[in-house]
């Protein structure tokens, strides 16, 4: 029967501290691989960011935002008063298609966006070329700020060609040929951007974390904790911020619990054995994962859920998103009828109360999972960092807007670090997540000023 589901749906997903400690314990010995020659599964990728804001940058920079779900350009004028800005901005939608596309068509499709913006907000004037920092949210191997070879795609994106190439010289290449005046000053990861535009406003703030489409993280190392650098002769104290793309942790499946709805999720995934941790968390995967089960549970002989009913909608892979699953927790109702009313609505289901239930404490224990795991993470780069206090610095639609996630992920954190209880519900807790600023717009900008400086130095 269907309680005897939901009890065995709560043993597969909920991951008890004890667990959460042994992941976070594992996940700090592999932040730890990633920086050696030998590497790890974890890239902990040195982004040439060398430095955080100290408020008096100025000048007035463009700012690319490539995430996945939306194309943002925005024009960032850093003003005289320190911290202060303005901002202009234009959000495209980035085509569906263009994810599995050519190469081509992507940088000719985020050049004419380039185009559109600068044509619309300077009409006819004779402009001098303006220092870009494109936030490129994809795992990128970088010997300089200005360049990035694409590691390999996630979030869903199978674009052929771009792999293992450099990504900037067919986009400046796709700006010379529309004549746009543009030149790319730094590549940056959305998580390098969310930890340099916090910082720019509180000077606790040590990571910058993404939940949203895809998971991940940035925190600031030195030079001298990172041994795959030695070969450059760096001074050891200079600090260089590390993109971790900590979704790749655990590709080895030795500690996370995953699933048999995870591998289904890694199998049909455009790249296979990739992004274990993230696959499991971020937004792109919670409705998939959702879909799954439910799926599983009307094929089951045991348990039947939605018997008699066509399925065909809820067949679709890909056919829930977070948004979906956030909106059947938030249902405010005793009855679940705003939660009745979305199935009926969008998969032609109609459900009954056990399985409205059934339904409910689904969506929370997926989206209790998730948070508590990307705990995990946040809780292991303290851990080596030998940080007991910190801002983390926190963006993207799953913490947004996923309902009770922060208090979730502030939960098992408290349950990882061993805090003594206290009042309060995250708030003040000596690791601190909170909303960041805005990340790939003012840190993109700020990054950008910060390597204007930094080459005007000579260093
Ligand atoms: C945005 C940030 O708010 O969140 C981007 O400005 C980031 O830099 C994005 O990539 C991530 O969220 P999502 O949900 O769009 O993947
Ligand atoms: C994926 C990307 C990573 C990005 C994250 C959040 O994990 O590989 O670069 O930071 O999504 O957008």
């Amino acid at each position: 029967d269907l309680i005897t589901q939901i009890n065995r749906l709560e043993e597969l997903f909920t991951v008890p501290a004890k667990k959460l400690k042994a992941i976070s314990d594992h996940f700090v010995d592999e932040l730890t691989k990633g920086l050696t020659v030998e590497g790890g599964s974890i890239p902990m990728n040195p982004t040439w960011c060398m430095a955080f804001p100290d408020g008096n940058e100025t000048g007035t920079f463009l700012a690319l935002d490539m995430g996945g779900t939306n194309l943002r350009v925005c024009e960032i004028t850093l003003l005289e008063e320190k911290g202060e800005f303005d901002i202009i901005q234009s959000k495209y939608k980035m085509p569906e298609e263009l994810k599995t596309g050519t190469s081509e068509e992507l940088w000719g499709y985020i050049a004419d966006c380039l185009q559109q913006f600068i044509e619309y907000h300077h009409q006819e004037e004779e402009l001098d070329e303006l220092p870009l920092g494109f936030t490129f949210s994809y795992p990128a191997t970088q010997d300089y700020i200005d360049h990035g070879v694409l590691q390999r795609w996630t979030k869903g994106f199978d674009i052929e060609g771009v792999e293992g190439n450099d990504v900037v010289p067919p986009f400046e290449a796709a700006l010379a040929e529309r004549g746009v005046p543009i030149r790319l000053t730094a590549l940056v990861n959305d998580t390098t951007g969310t930890l340099i535009a916090s910082a720019y406003t509180d000077t606790e703030m040590k990571i910058g974390c993404i939940f949203g489409t895809g998971c991940n993280a940035a925190y600031m190392e030195n030079v001298g904790s990172i041994p795959k650098l030695a070969h450059m002769n760096l001074d050891p104290e200079l600090p260089m911020a590390i993109n971790c793309e900590w979704g790749a942790f655990d590709n080895e499946h030795q500690i996370l619990p995953r699933t048999t709805y995870d591998i289904i999720i890694d199998k049909e995934s455009p790249r296979p054995g990739q992004q274990s941790f993230e696959k499991m968390i971020a937004g792109l995967y919670l409705g998939e994962i959702f879909r799954l089960v439910l799926v599983d549970l009307h094929e089951s002989l045991e348990c039947k859920i939605f018997e008699g009913q066509d399925l065909g909608k809820l067949k679709k892979p890909y056919s829930l998103d977070a948004g979906f699953l956030s909106a059947v927790e938030e249902d405010p109702f005793e009855n679940l009828s705003e939660t009745e009313d979305m199935f009926r609505n969008k998969l032609g289901i109609v459900c009954n109360k056990p399985e409205l239930e059934l339904i409910r404490r689904l969506a929370e224990l997926i989206g209790t999972r998730a948070a508590r795991l990307s705990a995990c993470g946040v809780a292991a780069i303290c851990k080596k960092k030998g940080w007991d206090k910190a801002h983390v610095g926190a963006d993207g639609s799953v913490f947004n807007k996923y309902p009770h996630f922060k208090q979730r992920g502030a939960q098992a954190l408290k349950e990882i670090l061993d805090w003594p209880a206290h009042k309060g519900k995250g708030k003040n807790d000596p690791v601190e997540i909170l909303p960041a600023e805005d990340g790939s717009g003012v840190g993109a900008a700020l990054i950008a000023a910060l390597t204007l400086k930094r080459v005007q130095q000579g260093q």
